[in-house]
């Protein structure tokens, strides 16, 4: 039987309504705009449900295969680009559903049976959300993998190490590639756990007290590959946890390549020197014919702010609301998928940028010897000779101030300089200056010990290969 009387607007919910909505109200409120983004998931959504209906006897089979069917139609005009967007149907479901009944007719109103729009929109953007944290992770596999394909060649370039931005220790360049990978490999871990609250069914907790209609949860769940099923409908009807949190773990990977970005941006410079970018991510100066500039890294950088500006967004809009749906939630997609398209560019980029950077080994080499790299390797030299550390340093600081002075390197002062410090010096000193002595004299575990940084690069060729195995 067809029950629908004329009702304000032709709203799915004009039924109470005396007026028709103002049409400023209408372009205030819709969201079709940007939830059009979900339909794949807004459809797999519903056509679980209708199957889940059928199995507990509410639909007949016939009436969940024209379901299954009308949608699977639906999708296809969407992904054709011939599908009609009208922001009077407010949001995604309102659309997929009156395509559904305008196609199958009345079966189509039974389909919001034992649901609301709290429950559904939860369930699409978790399932939006759960391939998003697949691709991203596929993504920074692939910059993992771009910075372990360079350190075979890059083996034996020898850098300096800093902190404060200003010269430390050398370090083999495979050590900074893996020090990324570590990273990254964070990122990945945190997103593997987002992901397992992600994948938990909202859908069932119907507006926010769940339903008199004997539906199975469980059963949708399975049909979702959702893992759980949320326990307390009241919470999932507000709880937004989920977005929040991957969103966080969006900003964390987009302050990792910020600081990636800022070092090869300094490296690049005429006055470091370390590094060649590919110009094919460069551009040039309107006005100074000679500049070369290093865009794609800075936009990696300056884009983290709008990730950390999208998290904050999201911290702000939940807070201090009571349960259980409020239409404020609404807003919480515009940042999720601007803090994941402005990631994933980012990843997709920066990968090739990593493959494709050359490093200046003639320069780095030249400036090698600046900076005292090895004094605090010369200092671990005179600890294991038995001098005190406190004692040491002040004597390698000493020295380095001579050297300094003269504007020489360590390894140049006169045998005689060092025993003036330390009387039981011999030239054997000498076998532990310069930087290619000091990173042969590293041996601790995680250090930049050739040795331990070759066991570290088998580590991730392993690694990053057996993931791909198994995906
Ligand atoms: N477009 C809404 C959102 O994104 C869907 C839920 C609306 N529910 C409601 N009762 N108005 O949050």
């Amino acid at each position: 039987m067809t029950a629908q009387k004329s009702n304000p607007g032709q709203k799915a919910w004009g039924g109470v309504f005396n007026q028709a909505t103002d049409p400023r109200m209408e372009d205030f409120t819709e969201s079709i705009r940007f939830d059009k983004r979900l339909y794949r998931q807004d459809i797999a959504g519903s056509q679980a449900h209708a199957r889940m209906l059928a199995k507990v006897g509410i639909l007949t089979s016939d009436e969940c295969r024209q379901i299954v069917d009308g949608l699977q139609a639906i999708q296809e005009e969407i992904e054709s680009g011939n599908f009609p967007w009208r922001k009077e149907l407010e949001d995604i479901h309102m659309h997929i559903e009156r395509a559904l009944i305008e196609r199958i007719g009345d079966t189509g109103r039974k389909l919001h049976t034992g649901r609301s729009r709290n429950d559904q929109v939860s369930t699409d953007f978790r399932l939006w959300i759960r391939d998003a944290i697949d691709e991203l992770d596929g993504l920074l596999k692939r910059l993992q993998q771009a910075f372990v394909e360079r350190c075979d060649a890059d083996f034996d370039c020898i850098l300096p190490g800093y902190t404060h931005t200003q010269r430390a220790q050398p370090v083999l360049a495979p050590h900074y590639w893996l020090a990324y990978c570590e990273k990254y490999e964070r990122d990945r871990q945190r997103l593997a756990d987002c992901r397992k609250r992600v994948n938990t069914l909202s859908l069932g907790a119907a507006a926010l007290a769940g339903t008199s209609i004997p539906i199975d949860r469980f059963e949708t769940a399975r049909l979702l590959g959702f893992e759980a099923v949320a326990a307390n409908s009241l919470d999932v009807s507000s709880d937004r946890d989920f977005a929040l949190e991957f969103t966080f773990a969006l900003a964390l990977i987009a302050e990792h390549l910020s600081t990636w970005a800022e070092e090869w941006i300094l490296w690049s410079t005429v006055e470091f020197r370390f590094i060649r970018l590919p110009q094919r991510f460069c551009t040039g100066s309107s006005i100074m014919p000679q500049k070369v500039n290093p865009d794609l890294l800075e936009l990696i950088r300056g884009k983290t702010g709008r990730v950390i500006g999208d998290l904050q967004t999201l911290l702000v809009l939940v807070k201090g609301l009571p349960l259980a749906y409020n239409r404020d939630l609404q807003e919480d997609k515009e940042p999720v998928f601007d803090a994941f398209d402005t990631v994933r560019a980012s990843l997709d980029l920066a990968a090739d940028m990593v493959r494709e950077m050359e490093l200046d080994r003639e320069s780095i080499a030249s400036k090698l010897d600046r900076g005292y790299l090895d004094a605090t390797t010369f200092m671990e030299f005179l600890i294991q000779r038995g001098i005190p550390q406190r004692t040491a340093h002040g004597m390698v600081g000493r020295l380095v101030r001579r050297a300094m002075d003269a504007g020489i390197r360590l390894a140049d002062l006169p045998l005689g300089d060092f025993q003036a410090e330390c009387p039981e010096l011999d030239a054997s000193v000498y076998d532990i200056l310069g930087v290619e002595k000091a990173i042969s004299a590293f041996c601790s575990y995680g250090s930049t010990a050739s040795a331990e940084v070759r066991k570290q690069i088998d580590y991730w060729k392993t690694r990053l290969s057996e993931l791909i195995i198994d995906n």
